[in-house]
């Protein structure tokens, strides 16, 4: 597929796909949105593709929605559009796959949210995290009041929404918003070391292990464990479980086929 907006690369199992807007700090119009959409689809129906990572640029991740499409938008436009944003959301965060998000530079409102549905977030120490929405009248309207609250607690995430106000790496990483922080002229060789390490696992292992903690995110404790269990029992049907298992009986790494 033909994209104007990002960089989809594919190299030994791990897609990339890199915001390209610089002119507007990668600022998300629905024309990004939309090619992170298709891209999700692709990447997700790819055999290839085993890992996906999301990044921007050295200087900026991503400074938001595009507040120029936005600006003179009615109550109606905004109501009656088909959010390309919740879209694109959905399908990275459903992606059968590890997704994992490299940020540089600022990642702030839509930049920010869509950090949030990545399945791990990589902090260079340059990076900048922020909901400035609310400076512009508006709230977080790509599930920035419900990812971000689940991830790191209600209080602190009220505190970014409320204040708008920007936090470093260091401060994102202490209050759990990303899992690391690295150098910043390391963080796509850390992202990929990272993903790399998720291309040798159970294919099938993973998909299910995703589906599980999202899933059960939205149940109580109960259901969730049920729904584990399911996925669990699931495995014993795989190609996957037999040769990780028997592998591991014969001293070898296991070659995993996704079956
Ligand atoms: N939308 C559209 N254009 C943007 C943009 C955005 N979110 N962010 C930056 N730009 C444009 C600027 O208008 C500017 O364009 P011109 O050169 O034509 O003037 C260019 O990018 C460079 O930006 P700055 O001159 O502002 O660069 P800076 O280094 O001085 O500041 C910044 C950087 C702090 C990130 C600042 O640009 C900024 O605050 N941007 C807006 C951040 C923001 O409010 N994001 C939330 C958007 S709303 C949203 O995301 C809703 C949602 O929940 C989905």
């Amino acid at each position: 597929m033909e994209y104007k907006t990002i960089i989809v690369r594919i190299e030994e199992g791990i897609a990339t796909l890199t915001l390209n807007r610089p002119e507007v700090l990668n600022a998300l119009n629905d024309q990004v949105f939309n090619e992170l959409a298709d891209a999700a689809s692709e990447m997700a129906a790819d055999p290839t593709v085993r890992v996906v990572i999301i990044t921007g640029g050295e200087k900026v991740f991503a400074a938001g929605a595009d507040i120029s499409q936005m600006a003179t938008a009615s109550a109606v436009d905004v109501m009656t559009s088909d959010k390309p944003s919740h879209r694109a959301f959905h399908l990275i965060e459903t992606m059968p796959k590890p997704v994992i998000a490299a940020i540089a530079g600022y990642a702030l409102g839509g930049g920010c949210e869509l950090t949030l549905v990545a399945d791990i977030r990589i902090a260079a120490e340059n990076a900048q995290f922020g909901l400035p929405e609310i400076k512009l009248g508006i709230l977080p309207g790509a599930g920035g009041t419900q990812r971000l609250p689940r991830l790191i607690g209600p209080g602190r995430a009220k505190e970014l929404i409320f204040g708008g106000d920007f936090i470093k790496a260091e401060e994102a990483l202490r209050i759990g918003l990303v899992n690391k922080v690295v150098p910043t002229n390391q963080l796509f060789e850390e992202a990929k070391k990272m993903a790399k390490r998720f291309c040798d696992r159970g294919t099938v292992a993973l998909r299910l292990a995703k589906s599980a903690v999202n899933e059960g995110l939205r149940m109580d404790l109960e259901a969730g464990l049920q729904y584990e269990d399911k996925c669990f029992n699931l495995l014993f049907a795989t190609e996957d479980q037999k040769e990780g298992m028997r592998a591991f009986l014969e001293k070898r790494p296991a070659k995993f086929q996704g079956r």
